[in-house]
């Protein structure tokens, strides 16, 4: 019997502890987080209502409870060090320590590291804590450039001109703002090409990869409106996409277990977990534009939903290192997950109103909800997951949106993301860039 605390209670962690509790492997599952999500509740023997980056806490409940092992979930317990104390207690995590999560809590870290194992997969960039020499860098970039602010920022600390920056001046002013704020920032050549996600289980030695995704920031149709925490994501049947070839999909892999390698090196710490690697390709070929810690979230949903193999026992290989041995297999399905959000996200969201779903459906995931007198009611971040999984990708796009339409609320959601319009209109920019 394992006993497995997964710590976080959104779309991604509903995804998490679904496939723990279809392992074959018997298991008990526990969860930590501020809300109580009603679909974790509904699997675990006991939710434990407390702040996930509250450390002594977390490590209080798992001794408590003798767990075998943690699932973190989110990106802020890891800054935390919530493995490193967790670890120091004897228990083990599925996630990364502190000084290896760097990866993704330090933009500046995270290009150092690309820089030791493959440099050329890097953009142009400086790092910076104070305005001198910002504005000559960005004239050297032709105009063209991207600032980082050095650190966790909940997807609101990157701004790319042309896009967020309208211009060298508006791009001098959020330096600014970081700098008065006592922040380190990047400013990046600005990659042009089509982004996509790579996770892959990593135990500190082996590497093995998950089918490719893409994600969708923008808040609207046909990519406009604020940035996000991701509106959704699609996935295709031979866990390629229609713009990528073969061997680009062998270039992330490869900077995925050479980042792994680098980390243990650099830091004398294994990489334990999900490795997230953001890439896009470029006229110039496959790039790193970020790395995260942790399944992405919307993306969890995609992979996890045709995994194969036993996720508990993935799980297991990792902390054991082990996964060598471990079958890491997926379905030839596409996947299309969809975020239903509250109006006026993410910037001005509707909060406290109720939301009407099947909570039952497997194709559902809740994210920012409460339950209150009996009543769900939506919290004001994004508020449920929808997944429609197919041999075509359009058909699961069409199921998606199927699962969309059963759930009302103040709520909204982008129906392009997915259709074929959406995705040709890609394939296309992505051949005349290539040329
Ligand atoms: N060097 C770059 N060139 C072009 N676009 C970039 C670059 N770096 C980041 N971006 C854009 O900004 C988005 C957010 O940046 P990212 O580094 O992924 O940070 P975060 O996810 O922490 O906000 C990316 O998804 C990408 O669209
Ligand atoms: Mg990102």
């Amino acid at each position: 019997m394992k006993k497995v605390l997964v710590l976080g209670s959104g779309a991604r962690e509903v995804a998490i502890t679904r496939s723990v509790s279809q392992s074959s492997i018997k298991n008990a599952i526990f969860c930590i987080s501020k809300d109580i999500n009603p679909q974790i509740n509904d699997i675990c023997e006991d939710y434990h209502v407390c702040d996930i980056s509250d450390i002594g806490n977390v490590v209080s409940y798992s001794k408590e409870k003798e767990i075998d092992l943690v699932i973190v979930g989110p990106e802020n317990p890891l800054a935390s060090g919530v493995v490193n104390a967790l670890e120091r207690a004897g228990v083990k995590c599925v996630g990364p320590k502190k000084e290896v999560a760097m990866i993704e809590t330090s933009k500046s870290f995270a290009r150092m590291i690309v820089d030791l194992c493959c440099p050329e997969k890097n953009p142009q960039r400086k790092e910076f804590v104070s305005i001198g020499g910002v504005k000559n860098f960005m004239e050297i970039l032709g105009g063209e450039y991207v600032i980082k602010f050095d650190g966790l920022m909940g997807g609101k600390g990157v701004r790319v001109s042309g896009e967020h920056l309208k211009n060298i001046n508006e791009g001098l002013n959020y330096a600014n703002e970081i700098v008065s704020g006592g922040g380190k920032f990047l400013v990046e050549e600005k990659l042009i090409g089509e982004e996509f996600s790579l996770m892959s289980f990593v135990d500190g030695k082996t590497c093995k990869h998950m089918p490719v995704v893409q994600d969708h920031k923008r808040a609207f149709d046909g990519d406009t409106g604020p940035n996000t925490g991701g509106m959704g994501t699609y996935s295709f049947g031979n866990h390629s996409l229609p713009f990528l070839t073969k061997e680009d999909i062998l270039e992330a892999q490869k900077t995925n277990e050479l980042v792994a390698k680098q980390l243990l090196k650099h830091t004398g710490s294994p990489y334990v977990g999900v490795l997230y690697g953001g890439f896009m390709l470029t006229k110039n070929g496959v790039k790193v534009i970020e790395y995260n810690a942790r399944f992405g979230d919307p993306e969890a949903m995609n992979v996890l939903s045709i995994l194969k193999s036993d996720f508990l026992s993935i799980c297991i290989s990792l902390i054991e290192g082990k996964l060598e041995k471990e079958e890491v297999l997926f379905d030839e399905l596409a996947t299309v997950c969809k975020y239903v959000v509250p109006v006026g996200y993410p910037n001005n969201p509707a909060k406290g109103f109720e939301v009407f779903c099947d909570q039952n459906d497997p194709s559902l995931f809740l994210a920012s909800v409460m339950l209150k007198n009996q009543k769900l009611l939506a919290c004001g971040s994004r508020t449920a997951a929808v997944i429609g999984k197919n041999k075509d990708i359009w058909k699961a796009e069409a199921f998606s949106e199927e699962g969309v339409s059963n759930i009302s609320g103040k709520l909204f959601h982008r129906k392009d993301i997915g259709t074929k319009d959406l995705i040709d209109s890609r394939v296309k920019r992505m051949k005349e860039l290539l040329g």
